[in-house]
């Protein structure tokens, strides 16, 4: 079996068989991990460029581990040590680097729709490893990895959303995602960080916190995204805590079987304690470790490998 899509730009439009088909061939991966030499020669001959105009730990890092692990040969780039520097368009930094004869490109970028101009630019296939406030697909693909380990399905799930909505490219890949694999998906948080129209997503909306975490399944809790919030969004950071800090004592009436998500990095004390964030709902860790077998998945796919 193939994805439909050369790229993985987004999961608005990916339909319920991409998606399975990706958590399946993540599923299968994820044993290779757990090996004592943990590689296989799936991708050898395959180069991957790891595009990253912006900063990131668990992203980049999984992508490169996920490289290594497919025998795939890969080449990394930060904007601060690269010609982008001297001025070099994003075009031409990418048709450059496709001229040393890449195969696949993963790129991270602050401004909505550069991998999807990309893929307009460029044979190689391009996985989007977040853009701007739009999409993170692989990160909304390993939260719900994550989801079917624990659950078995989605379908039925009630999982809210709480925080920065606004700004959140996870919050939109998750909905898209979570809505395709029937899930029941909310959103919480102030209203000046809740995109107008929001509903017409597929979600309910809520202001208040103990309101929306009634009957939850799972909390995905994001971070507060104080770099792109270009104006004052919030009354305090002080009166965010108050209202939709993820705590203990706001738990009280959850159900047994509650999971805590964070997609990191996480500002303990403001979105979600300590506690809770290192307590026994959380599966913050498995995202991460997820994350790896995902991004396994979609490098395979894409590089035409099928299952
Ligand atoms: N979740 C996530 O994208 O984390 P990084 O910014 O560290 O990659």
């Amino acid at each position: 079996m193939a994805l439909k899509s050369k790229h993985l730009l987004g999961l608005e439009g990916v339909n319920r068989e991409d998606i399975q088909l990706m958590l399946d061939t993540a599923a299968s991966f994820k044993e290779i991990l757990e090996r004592p030499i943990k590689i296989v020669p799936a991708l050898r001959g395959i180069t991957v460029a790891n595009l990253f105009f912006e900063p990131s730990t668990r992203t980049r890092f999984s992508f490169e581990l996920a490289e290594k692990r497919l025998s795939a040969d890969s080449v990394s780039f930060s904007k601060d040590s690269s010609s982008v520097r001297k001025g070099e368009t994003l075009k031409d930094t990418v048709r450059n680097i496709e001229a040393m004869r890449v195969d696949l490109v993963v790129i991270r970028h602050s401004a909505a729709g550069a991998p999807h101009f990309l893929a307009r630019c460029v044979d190689a296939s391009v996985i989007n490893a977040g853009d701007g406030a739009h999409e993170h697909p692989t990160q909304a693909l390993l939260d719900m990895m994550t989801l079917r380990e624990k659950y078995g399905s989605l379908e039925g799930l009630r999982v809210v959303i709480v925080g920065d909505i606004a700004h959140s490219r996870v919050a939109r890949s998750n909905i898209w995602g979570l809505n395709t694999l029937g899930a029941s998906v909310a959103v919480c948080g102030p209203k000046t960080l809740i995109p107008l129209d929001v509903e017409q997503l597929g979600v309910d909306v809520y202001v208040h916190l103990d309101d929306a975490l009634e009957g939850a399944d799972v909390i995905n809790v994001l971070r507060l995204q104080f770099e792109r919030q270009t104006q004052g969004l919030l009354p305090s950071v002080r009166e965010y805590i108050r209202q939709y800090c993820i705590t203990t004592e706001r738990l009280a009436d959850a159900k047994e079987n509650l999971t805590i998500m964070h997609p990191g990095p996480i500002n303990r004390g403001v979105e979600i304690t300590q506690e809770v964030a290192d307590g026994p709902y959380s599966v913050i860790l498995d995202q991460v470790t997820n994350g790896v077998a995902v991004r396994m998945a979609a490098l395979f796919l894409l590089s035409g490998g099928g299952v």
